[in-house]
């Protein structure tokens, strides 16, 4: 079954093709950070204009680098939420007309599904039952998945997610957008011990998260040190390190607990920040010393793409799952656990 993915529910228009026999046969991506940087984060109607102008080249661009025809697809996969509504109509509509035109049916997608399944496209896939870290932009989750569609929440962020963590921390330092690969890139520079953060919610039971504090703590730490007129350089960085090494062990800290609590051994992560590379070597050496093993995505599937919309989608498909109707349906709020199994 041949499937096209698209994906449009920020500020990124992703658009593959997966094919349940050959693998994903071509996967396209246009960014529009540039767009948003002089405003420090997404402009919700600026991106659904993007989208617009970006869906069609895109599409033509895949099906032309797989030489696929239109009447080789058998269904289109789009993210119906959660997002920005706006921008998650652009690729509803996009679909559903292609659709309609296609005569093949058009599957809305959970972004957090597409997420979660991206690691499936890589060359050794996690095998279900796994507990899974969910760490993007709006989403911070840890969630039980013993099947498609069979997923049991263990615990969430009660107020920012980490990507928005690393967001709000690296605008405050003057760092530019998206705020996670800088403050990483910062942090390589950074010398260990000089500021330590504290390690929210790691001191009782639990496995929520919060990680709004982490920012203020990195705002009075910065504001001290700029009084003190040590704002150069290398203060960023220190900060951008303590920062980096209080989110990524309080994640290590509660996804050690999520497994003991469910008694699996596998863990995904995915998601943007599960590109960072301090979070994967530092869970990598948890799951080593736990005889258990961890799974993520290439980077540019960590981050949002086509690729997992198409995969997902396809899952669905493949399993019988149609459309309710050809109407435009999408939703900023949705949660995962309501997604039927498959
Ligand atoms: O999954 P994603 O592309 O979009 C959402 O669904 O939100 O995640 C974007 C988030 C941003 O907050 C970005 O700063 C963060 O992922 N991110 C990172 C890294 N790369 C992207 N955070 C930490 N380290 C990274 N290397
Ligand atoms: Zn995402």
């Amino acid at each position: 079954m041949l499937v096209l993915g698209l994906e449009t529910s920020c500020d990124e228009t992703g658009v593959a093709l997966y094919d349940s026999e050959r693998g994903l046969l071509a996967d396209a991506l246009f960014s529009q950070v540039d767009l948003h940087r002089i405003y420090g984060g997404v402009v919700p109607e600026l991106a659904s204009r993007d989208h617009v102008k970006r869906m069609i080249p895109l599409i033509r661009q895949v099906m032309s680098e797989a030489n696929v025809r239109s009447s080789d697809i058998d269904g289109i996969a789009y993210t119906a939420g959660p997002g920005l509504v706006g921008a998650l109509l652009v690729g509803a509509s996009c679909a559903q007309a292609l659709a309609f035109g296609w005569n093949v049916p058009a599957l809305g997608v959970h972004h957090m599904e597409g997420h979660l399944l991206a690691p499936m496209l890589e060359a050794q896939p996690p095998a279900f039952p796994f507990v899974a870290l969910l760490v993007s932009g709006g989403h911070t989750q840890l969630v039980r998945v013993d099947g498609i569609g069979r997923y049991e929440l263990l615990g969430e962020s009660v107020d920012d997610a980490a990507g928005e963590a690393f967001d709000k921390t690296a605008k405050l330092l003057g760092l530019g957008y998206p705020g996670g690969p800088e403050i990483a890139r910062l942090a390589l520079q950074g010398t260990p011990g000089r500021f330590v953060f504290p390690r929210p919610m790691t001191d009782r039971p639990g496995l929520d998260f919060s990680f709004s504090g982490l920012k203020t703590f990195a705002l009075n730490t910065w504001q001290k040190c700029q009084a003190a007129g040590d704002d150069g350089e290398a203060t960023r960085s220190d900060i951008a390190l303590a920062f980096q090494q209080a989110v990524v062990e309080t994640l290590v800290i509660k996804c050690r607990r999520a497994l003991k609590a469910t008694g699996l051994k596998n863990l995904v992560i995915a998601g943007g920040v599960s590109a960072n590379l301090s979070l994967r070597t530092s869970l990598e050496a948890m799951l080593q010393e736990a005889k258990g093993q961890v799974f993520y995505a290439r980077p540019q599937f960590c981050t949002d793409n086509g690729a997992m919309i198409a995969y997902a989608g396809c899952q669905r498909l493949l399993a019988g799952q149609r459309p309710d109707g050809p109407g435009i349906g999408v939703q900023a709020r949705w949660s995962m656990e309501t997604l039927p199994a498959v």
